[in-house]
């Protein structure tokens, strides 16, 4: 019996050498290790072993069964770093190829520019608040000092939803929002879209305009001017040409709107400022006491200043753009330069 032990460990080892698949590997394993395999066959037999060998037979089928075991698993490893090996050499990777190209995304001109105007602001002082687009006509005009029959309500094209319920035409109602809910001193901004039946190579029906407003105790017209042109030089230079051209709000007294020399044409005049030279950018005045009065704010104690501004035309002048209707036309190609 020891002999057929000998003679077994010999043979299984022989065809572990042969053998060069996996599967070929596992076949032996199966064949002489496994449940009804030869070593366990040799086993069931031990009755056939005298007594006094029993034990070492026993230690000895042991000691095949845990070396043939160690040999199969070793030549099973082998033959696994073989295919890795196999696989590596075959498939190069060639590390100096460009990478794949992932496009990214570019801020929409009008977002930078709301973004920079309100850092400005807000290093002066003003807190960003924002009001509804879909507005009561008492805040879009009422409130305003613009009744239902003023011919002031022709200066803006509305769009209306119910008789007294509109698209905002211009970010002015947030002031009277604020005004209801906050006693003075107050600056704040408001930026937002707007809506009005306009279109042209400087109008669009739908546009972002900001809104300002500052309250206190003795806040005169200068100091409306003062603040409108260091922000203005701060967005477009020291050396820029600004006028203040006098106006009319209902919601103002007195009012002005600003001008700055239209950057397409150097002032020679074209067709984005309408060969004037000049391009308005905002409208501004000092709060108008019957305003004050809407909000239960005393005239006699506080005045202050508000302005409205196109986002879009500061955007046109900054970066030269010849027509407003640009910014919302998605064409990638346009909105890459930015
Ligand atoms: C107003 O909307 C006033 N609410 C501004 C204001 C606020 C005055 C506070 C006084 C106190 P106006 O209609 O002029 O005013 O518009 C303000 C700015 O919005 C204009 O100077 C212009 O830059 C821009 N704007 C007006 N209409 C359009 C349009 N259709 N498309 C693009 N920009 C426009
Ligand atoms: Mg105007």
């Amino acid at each position: 019996m020891i002999n057929k032990l000998q003679q077994l460990e010999k043979d299984a080892l022989a065809e572990l050498a042969a053998a060069k698949t996996e599967d070929q590997f596992l076949n032996i394993k199966t064949k002489y290790l496994g449940r009804k395999g030869l070593l366990t066959g040799l086993l069931r037999n031990i009755a056939q072993v005298s007594d006094e060998e029993k034990p070492l037979f026993g230690k000895l089928c042991n000691e095949v069964k845990n070396s043939l075991n160690a040999k199969i698993d070793e030549v099973l490893q082998q033959q696994a770093s073989r295919n890795r090996e196999d696989i590596l050499s075959r498939e190069k990777i060639d590390v100096t190829l460009p990478g794949k190209y992932v496009p990214s995304g570019r801020i929409h001109p009008v977002v930078q520019i709301r973004r920079e105007i309100c850092s400005v602001f807000a290093s002066f002082g003003f807190s960003i608040v924002e009001g509804p687009e879909i507005e009561l006509d008492y805040y879009n005009f009422e409130a305003l000092n613009i009744p239902k029959d003023h011919p002031a309500r022709d200066m803006q094209d509305t769009f209306y939803i119910e008789d007294n319920i509109v698209l905002r035409t211009h970010t002015s109602p947030v002031q009277v929002r604020v005004m209801e809910k906050i006693q003075p001193p107050l600056r704040i901004l408001s930026p937002g879209k707007v809506y009005r039946r306009d279109s042209d190579v400087s109008h669009t029906p739908m546009f972002h305009q900001i809104e300002g407003l500052l309250v206190d105790k003795g806040v005169t017209f200068a100091d409306l001017k003062g603040i409108l042109t260091a922000f203005l030089k701060k967005i477009f230079g020291d050396g820029t040409m600004l006028r203040f051209r006098p106006s009319f709000f209902p919601f103002t007294e007195p009012s002005a709107e600003v001008d700055i020399h239209c950057v397409m044409c150097g002032g020679n005049g074209c067709r984005v400022c309408g060969q004037s030279g000049w391009l308005e950018i905002l409208g501004s005045g000092m709060v108008d006491p019957e305003v004050f009065k809407n909000v239960h704010y005393d005239p006699e104690v506080y005045t202050g200043f508000a302005f409205g501004l196109g986002l879009e035309r500061i955007a046109m002048l900054k970066y030269g753009i010849s027509d407003i209707r640009l910014f919302f036309e998605n064409d990638i190609r346009f909105l890459k330069q930015f």
